[in-house]
């Protein structure tokens, strides 16, 4: 696929999209602009890893022992002027998802404890009903180089669904035994961070992406929570593994990202995702 089937720009805040104008295409855009402008209850499944509102400080990170910089997510797109921007931001934004969500789609939102409990209570707020969380325990997390609390090694993932009289959504429960932890596939999924040749770098050799998540992750995800062909939304899509995933797993995808330099790392990524995205 070249990235001119791929991309769409949305050039236009009057366009109303048609689904097929949209399906397993990127956007490039922004998501609350665009959203309210696709077709209602037409997702059958949709993933948002949301900026994280990390509120590093200004100042450089170092190591305690050694003089190398640690690598945070620093970037423009996670910055906000306070919880109250950055709570409205998401409930705009879930409000939106919420109106494309099909009656019987469910909802995954991952985050970690900057911003998961504020997360999570605006969607309740707004009438998701949460079915599980999931617990993302990473084999190799960054240590807490400073030593003053416990090293971070989890994401929380919410799966839920538009609102409580929602029944028969999709729940394949015997992948869920096969990631899930134990013998009776608990909510806890154990895998490591995005590295190696998976991780997407830019022309200097650096990460692309802050946050690029683990293909493994989206798999889990997907095998969990969807039927092949479904249509899968994400519309806050980073570097596109929502859609990469999708694709390898015979679903249907839309994406939008409001960052140029990511989009065309997603087009990139499309054309050399067969090694990584072979899944067995
Ligand atoms: C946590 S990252 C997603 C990472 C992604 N899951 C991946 O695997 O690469 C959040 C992304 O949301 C994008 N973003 C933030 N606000 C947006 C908006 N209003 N519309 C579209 N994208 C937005 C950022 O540019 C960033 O790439």
């Amino acid at each position: 696929m070249n990235s001119v089937d791929l991309i769409t720009e949305d050039k236009s805040f009057m366009q109303e999209y048609t689904l097929s104008e949209i399906t397993n295409k990127v956007v490039w855009g922004n998501a609350l602009a665009l959203l309210p402008r696709l077709e209602a209850e037409c997702a059958d499944m949709v993933f948002i890893d949301p900026p994280y509102f990390l509120q590093l400080p200004n100042k450089e990170l170092r190591r305690w022992n050694v003089k190398t910089v640690v690598e945070g997510v620093n970037d423009e797109w996670d910055k906000f002027s306070s919880f109250q921007q950055y709570d409205e931001f998401i409930q705009k934004l879930l409000t939106e998802v919420k109106r494309v969500m099909k009656p019987k789609a469910t909802i995954w939102v991952i985050s970690t404890y900057h911003s998961v409990f504020r997360i999570g209570k605006i969607m309740q707020d707004l009438g998701f009903w949460i079915l599980n969380n999931v617990i993302w325990v990473k084999t190799n997390p960054m240590p807490n180089w400073l030593g003053v609390r416990f090293t971070n090694a989890t994401e929380t993932l919410i799966w839920a669904v538009k609102d409580k009289s929602a029944k028969k959504y999709t729940f394949n429960k015997d992948n869920a035994k096969l990631f899930g932890l134990g013998k009776v596939g608990a909510n806890v999924w154990t895998l490591p961070l995005c590295s190696g040749k998976e991780r997407l770098k830019d022309k200097e050799g650096k990460k692309l992406h802050s946050t690029q998540k683990p293909a493994e992750l989206l798999k889990r995800v997907i095998l969990t929570s969807t039927k092949e062909g479904d249509l899968i939304l994400d519309p806050v899509a980073g570097t596109g593994t929502t859609g990469c995933v999708a694709k390898a797993l015979g679903r249907n995808f839309i994406m939008i990202e409001a960052n140029r330099k990511y989009v065309q790392g997603i087009a990139e990524r499309f054309n050399n995702t067969p090694a990584v995205y072979n899944f067995t």
